[in-house]
């Protein structure tokens, strides 16, 4: 396993896709083959980063963030048979899988968003996604995560901004409802916050 490819020189390489991209198609096909690396190096994870958070689901561990909070780089381990509500991220995004079985559900927007609260979603495709597998995300695009498996599972995921920070939600697909979505992030020791 390479452990040459550090965290700060992935987050260089992330200043540099960003300041000279800005398209979030772009952007993303330029960080998936670096997050896969990161990802594929050993130096950066620590243990506390497999600790989940039995209220929420799952453990959000931050490797990084940009001093504005662009440039996000978070460690996610998920109890098994639990995730997320369905939700947008008004950021691009990049996961690779790690460890285990989390099953990604799209959806698409039937409505406008122009009634304040309101969310008309319908389910599209899913996939499951284990060690090695990638999965992009654009600023509008609305999913759910959940893992599968029988064991925590663990995946790398890189936001162009802090996710707490770009205005997202998160959606009541039965009720029909949005509201902001905040995620509670671990405090760890090396978290660089
Ligand atoms: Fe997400």
């Amino acid at each position: 396993m390479p452990v040459s490819y550090t965290l700060e020189q992935y987050v260089n390489d992330l200043r540099a896709v960003t300041a000279k991209e800005t398209d979030p198609v772009k952007i993303t096909d330029l960080v998936a083959p670096l997050a896969k690396e990161f990802a594929r190096s050993a130096g950066w994870f620590r243990p506390e980063y497999r600790d989940c958070d039995a209220e929420q689901g799952f453990g959000v561990h931050m490797l990084h963030e940009e001093p504005n909070h662009d440039l996000a780089v978070f460690l996610v381990s998920w109890l098994p048979n639990r995730g997320t509500t369905p939700h947008n991220h008004k950021t691009w995004a990049v996961v690779v899988g790690l460890e285990g079985e989390e099953q990604e559900i799209s959806f698409n927007r039937l409505d406008d968003g122009a009634t304040p609260g309101f969310a008309d979603l319908e389910r599209d495709g899913d996939q499951v996604i284990t060690a090695g597998d990638i999965t992009r995300c654009y600023p509008e695009h609305i999913h759910s995560v959940w893992n599968v498996g029988k064991t925590v599972s663990m995946s790398l995921h890189t936001y162009g901004r802090h996710i707490n920070y770009t205005g997202r939600s998160e959606f009541d697909v039965e009720h029909k409802r949005e509201k902001p979505y905040m995620l509670k992030i671990a405090v760890d020791e090396q978290a660089r916050a």
